[in-house]
C-alpha cells in the first residue's frame, strides 16, 4: 500500500509510537491526521511535523468517548481526504501499577476496552465503509505480546488486545473481496510513556526507539498486500523485501 499521498489517520499520534508513525508517513508524502486528548503536544508534534514542509492535522479528542469518533472520521476525512490508512494505535494500561485481575475492578475494565476495543471498533465502523465504496482501504491494530501471552497484572490490558486481534481478524474476513485489508501489528518493546508507566524499572537502553519501529512498520505497511488480510504481524520478526 502507498503511504505517498495517502490519507492516514493515526490514533494516539502526539507521542511514542504514534507520533514517531506520523512523522515518518508525513516525510514520505502522506496527509496524516493525528488523534490525541492533551491539544499541547499534539501541537508539539504538529509543529515538528509541519517543520519538515509536511502536511499533518490534529483532532484534540478521546478515543474512549463514543460521541467524539463520527466527528474524528468526519474532521479527518474534510482536513486530508477520505482515509485511506486508519492505525488505530491509541490505547491504555488502565491501573497502574499493573493488579493482578482478581485484583482489577470492574470499572477500569471497562475503561481499558473502551479505549482499547470498544473505540477501536467504532472508529473502524465509522471509517472502513467508505473505504470498501472506493474499493481501498487498511485498517491496523496495534497489538502487543500481551494478546497471545499470559503475563500475571497485564490482565486488562491483555485482554483488550486479544480482542481487538480477533476483530481484525474477522473484520477482514467480512471485507474480503472489498479491497479493505486489516491487520494487527504488534511492535515490540519501545522505549515510551506507556512501557515506563508499565515497567518503571526498565533500563531504556534495551527497549527499541519508537521511530525505528515506526519505519519497520511503513515497510510492512508498504509490502501490506504480501500478508493475508486478518494477519497478525510482529514487527521485529518479519523481513519485508
Ligand atoms: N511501548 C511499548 O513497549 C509497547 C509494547 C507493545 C505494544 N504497544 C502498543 O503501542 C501503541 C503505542 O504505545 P506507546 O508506547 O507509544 O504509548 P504512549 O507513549 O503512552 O502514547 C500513547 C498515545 O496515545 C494517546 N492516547 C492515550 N489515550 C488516548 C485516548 N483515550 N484517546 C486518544 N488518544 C489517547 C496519548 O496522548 P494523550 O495522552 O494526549 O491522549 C499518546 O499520544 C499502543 O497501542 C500500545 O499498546 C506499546
Amino acid at each position: 500500500m502507498e503511504i505517498r499521498d495517502a490519507s492516514i489517520l493515526i490514533t494516539g499520534g502526539s507521542r511514542g509510537l504514534g507520533r514517531a508513525l506520523g512523522k515518518a508517513m508525513a516525510r514520505d508524502g502522506a496527509r496524516v491526521t493525528l488523534i490525541a486528548r492533551h491539544r499541547e503536544d499534539l501541537d508539539k508534534t504538529l509543529f515538528e511535523i509541519r517543520a519538515f514542509g509536511c502536511e499533518a492535522h490534529g483532532i484534540a479528542a478521546d478515543v474512549g468517548d463514543k460521541s467524539a469518533i463520527y466527528p474524528m472520521a468526519g474532521q479527518s476525512a474534510a482536513l486530508a481526504g477520505p482515509v485511506d490508512i486508519l492505525v488505530l494505535n491509541a490505547s491504555t494500561l488502565g491501573a497502574v501499577p499493573l493488579p493482578l485481575l482478581m485484583d482489577t475492578e470492574c470499572e477500569d475494565l471497562e475503561q481499558v476496552l473502551q479505549v482499547n476495543l470498544i473505540g477501536p471498533f467504532r472508529l473502524a465502523k465509522a471509517v472502513a465503509g467508505a473505504m470498501s465504496l472506493r474499493g481501498r482501504g487498511l485498517v491496523i491494530g496495534i497489538s502487543s505480546d500481551a494478546a497471545v501471552e499470559a503475563y500475571p497484572g497485564w490482565g486488562a490490558y491483555g485482554i483488550s488486545k486479544a480482542a481487538l486481534d480477533h476483530m481484525m481478524r474477522i473484520f477482514a474476513k467480512e471485507f474480503e473481496g472489498t479491497g479493505v485489508q486489516f491487520m494487527s501489528i504488534d511492535p515490540g518493546e519501545m522505549d515510551t510513556r506507556m512501557h515506563a508507566d508499565a515497567m518503571p524499572d526498565a533500563d531504556p537502553a534495551t527497549l527499541a526507539k519508537p521511530e525505528d519501529v515506526a519505519e519497520r512498520i511503513c515497510d510492512i505497511i508498504r509490502h501490506a498486500g504480501d500478508f493475508q488480510t486478518g494477519a497478525r504481524v510482529v514487527a521485529s520478526r518479519v523481513e519485508v523485501a
